[in-house]
């Protein structure tokens, strides 16, 4: 007995095709998913002055980016590189957010000729800034807000001993860099972590930066970053989006009243946008028993997903040719050569070597995180969009492994 979404195809193109045409493994994404998780946060917060910044990390692929774009939001950047694929995907500056953590000036300053908002993320940074371009340059500070917020602690960034931000507790010395650099801050920001359910949660945040907020004049926006919790396996809760934007655009309402003008709210889901778009379709190499487990291999592993091994990350895996089957216990294994669990304790219907499985929730923090380690090449991604498959990134070839190493006469 099962209940949980196992699909077999997207807008009508089956996985079994897609693997037949692309091979495996290979992360397809479903673009309408994506443009309607966009909808429902735009819908959620109402009337608001609301804009979306999503949070590039996730998945950067230039054609999802695209589709971020035409579904009306604009993206966050935590690296230049990222700016920059913001920018080749149609993004103009002033819809691109920048939000570093402890990079060097030089990329500041890079930051700043391309002309996007830079979110300023220690004192130091904004002395810096501030001498260099006192209020000639508009920008944002980061608080950090001390919540401890998020589904695991290397994910959680808004607690007190988080590197993340500018602690709330320093507020008076913000004020006084700010008067001594006559900088102009025009945004406060936060982020307090990812895989965040509560609402109240995300209300203690923004109403954190509401208070503060009384003390920064020539505020333009509010940024309440992202973090909204999607569901991973069948009965896990994933944030009320209604809830948290009724609630937060209610207080952000009122604290614009306070404030005397009316302000933006700026958010950046990364997650809520594109976790559940993607899939990553993987085939089974060897099916093994030991005395107590069976192991089905496949042909992926931890450095395409890491989830799993890096934040003990649950990600539903089904078998293509019998989702519902449950007949028999699992352990499905990447072919990583140390611990590389990718779903432990299973029930699947029975799977042959051949056969493929699909691993859900591997939109987010799925290819974005994939490396080569074992010398192991990273795979396709396919977009689905208007009923085709497209392929939008090319399986790695050996030669992209090696087109850097410089290799000596020895
Ligand atoms: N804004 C900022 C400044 C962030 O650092 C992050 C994520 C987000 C927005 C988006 O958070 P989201 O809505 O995706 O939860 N690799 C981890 C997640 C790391 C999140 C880091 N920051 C994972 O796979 O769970």
């Amino acid at each position: 007995m099962s209940s949980i979404f196992k699909p077999t195809e997207i807008q009508g193109v089956s996985f079994q095709s897609i693997c037949q045409e692309f091979g495996t493994p290979v992360y397809v994404y479903d673009g309408e998913k994506i443009t309607n998780q966009v909808k429902s946060i735009q819908s959620a917060f109402g009337e608001i002055p609301l804009k979306i910044k999503y949070a590039t990390k996730a998945l950067s692929n230039i054609n999802i980016l695209k589709l971020i774009k035409k579904a009306g939001a604009g993206i966050d950047a935590v690296s230049i590189e990222e700016v920059r694929l913001g920018m080749m995907a149609g993004f103009q500056t002033d819809e691109i957010m920048y939000t570093p953590s402890g990079v060097s000036f030089e990329e500041i300053e890079e930051a700043v000729e391309l002309g996007v908002m830079v979110n300023l993320d220690s004192i130091p940074l904004m002395r810096q800034f501030g001498e260099k371009y006192g209020s000639s340059v508009p920008a944002c500070i980061r608080i950090n807000p001390h919540i401890l917020a998020g589904g695991n602690l290397k994910i959680s960034t808004g607690h007190k001993a988080s590197k993340f931000g500018i602690s709330i507790s320093l507020l008076d010395e913000i004020l006084t860099v700010i008067k001594e650099k006559d900088l102009n801050i025009v945004g406060l920001h936060i982020h307090t972590g990812s895989d965040i359910l509560d609402a109240e949660i995300f209300l203690k945040g923004a109403n954190v930066l509401f208070e503060a907020a009384q003390n920064f004049p020539n505020l333009k926006f509010i940024d309440c970053g992202g973090g909204f919790k999607v569901a991973y396996k069948a009965g896990d809760p994933s944030t009320d989006i209604q809830e948290v934007g009724e609630k937060v655009s209610a207080a952000f309402r009122s604290f614009c009243d306070r404030y005397g003008r009316q302000l933006e709210l700026w958010l950046e889901p990364g997650k809520f946008l594109v976790s559940e778009s993607g899939f990553l379709l993987v085939k089974a190499n060897v099916v093994k028993a030991s005395s107590e487990i069976t192991f089905v291999g496949v042909d992926t592993g931890l450095n395409h997903l890491i989830r799993p091994m890096m934040y003990d990350a649950y990600h539903d895996v089904y078998a293509l040719n019998d989702p519902e089957g449950e007949s028999e216990q699992y352990n499905v294994v990447g072919y990583i050569c140390e611990t590389d669990t990718i779903a432990a304790e299973r029930k699947l219907g029975k799977v042959s070597a051949g056969d493929i499985l699909v691993i859900k929730n591997a939109g987010a923090y799925g290819f974005s995180m994939a490396s080569n380690y074992n010398s192991r090449l990273r795979p396709a991604e396919v977009l689905v969009w208007n009923g085709k498959a497209q392929l939008i990134r090319k399986r790695e070839e050996f030669e992209d492994l090696i087109k850097n190493q410089v290799v000596l006469d020895l």
